[in-house]
């Protein structure tokens, strides 16, 4: 028995963990695995691939990043823009399935986020045995109750908030920080929690920026000279638009932009010296957490363990504490979105923080 296996879309911290997994669960059963390099694209013939052995796979659930490489661009890009999904050309779908055919692959694993899963279900639509692993440190994904990533993304925006409330006290600053997590504030909400910020404004808390500028001058008032305002990056004014920081042509838009915005607001309405601070690609680079190598593994072995049940055409989901699984098709483009009147966001009012609503 060969399976394959590809990373499609953003990297993100685990992604070598569910390879680990994926090859020790397979070696195991005497299986052997061939990993895609750059997505999807490995599967264009001739097919750029390796195969992938315990010695490949030794020490890897600690990498960050992933050794097969990944794009969330190119020619399987099945989110062609702002929300639309298009069909993978029929041709390039053959030429995909003589490669699969060639190498004898018996089943294929992808591993990504939404469009990955997008383009993963329309392979299984088209006849090729899938498998899909949820991965996104945007914890978006509706049909698992948490992505590998996550965690790890949110671990970086903790230390990052830790140094910046040294030096924003120390000069008795306001401090924005704008996180990633597009349309989703799972990132800015934890990572906002854990590390203390005054402020959180999410994509799905329409904020108004005089709210904010009020806990500003109350804090003053009360002595307390620094803020810190954490702001995803998908979040926007009531009535007002998204940030894009840029549009291309057949791929979704790019956020990015508005912490800049918002200092640059803050300031003029509290006269408070402000500094903004774009975390970027730091939440997607470095070392796994324990939890995110944990579970990346246990996405890896059960994404085997469902091909070995004959289980295709599912994706693994982590729910109540336990790895199952559901069908791809009731995965994709299903947003998990932060409850506004949720546990956690009444949690962070309970301390003290505010929402700008
Ligand atoms: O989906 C993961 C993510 O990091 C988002 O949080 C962010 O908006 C986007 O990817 C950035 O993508 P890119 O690496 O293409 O700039």
């Amino acid at each position: 028995m060969r399976i394959g296996l590809l990373n499609g879309g953003g990297d993100c911290p685990g992604l070598n963990a569910v390879t680990h997994g994926v090859v020790g669960a397979a070696t195991q059963l005497g299986w052997e695995v061939i990993g895609f390099r750059d997505g999807y694209e490995g599967l264009l013939p001739p097919g750029d691939y390796k195969i992938l052995d315990s010695e490949k796979a030794r020490g890897i659930i600690k990498q960050g990043g992933t050794i097969l490489g990944t794009t969330n661009r190119g020619h399987f890009s099945s989110k062609t823009g702002e929300g639309k999904v298009g069909q993978i050309d029929p041709e390039l779908m053959e030429q995909a399935k003589t490669t699969l055919r060639r190498l004898e692959i018996e089943a294929l694993i992808c591993v990504g986020g939404d469009g990955t899963l997008t383009t993963a279900l329309q392979f299984f639509e088209a006849g090729v045995p899938v498998i899909g692993v949820p991965k996104t440190i945007d914890n978006d994904l509706k049909a698992t109750a948490m992505t590998f990533g996550f965690d790890s993304a949110t671990q970086m925006v903790v230390d990052a908030l830790d140094r910046l409330f040294t030096t924003a006290s120390s000069h008795k600053r306001v401090m924005v920080i704008e996180v990633m997590g597009r349309h989703a504030g799972w990132i800015a909400l934890y990572g906002g929690i854990g590390g203390g910020a005054n402020v959180i404004l999410l994509p799905e808390i329409p904020f108004d920026l005089e709210k904010v500028a009020e806990v500003i001058r109350e804090r003053e008032a009360s002595g307390l000279h620094s803020t810190m305002v954490v702001v995803a990056e998908g979040a926007a004014p009531r009535g007002g638009e998204l940030t894009i920081e840029a549009r291309e042509a057949g791929s979704e838009y790019r956020l990015g932009g508005i912490g800049d915005r918002v200092a640059a607001d803050l300031e003029r309405l509290t006269g408070k010296e402000t500094r903004s601070c774009t975390l970027g690609h730091l939440q997607r680079g470095g070392t796994p957490t324990s939890w995110d190598r944990v579970l990346a593994t246990r996405f890896g072995v059960k994404a085997v363990k469902l091909i070995e049940a004959g289980e295709l055409g599912r994706m693994v989901s982590y729910q109540r504490y336990h790895v199952g699984s559901v069908t791809i098709a009731e995965a994709v483009s299903k947003l998990n979105l932060v409850d506004p009147n949720g546990e956690v966001v009444e949690t962070a009012r309970a301390v003290g923080i505010s929402f700008g609503d």
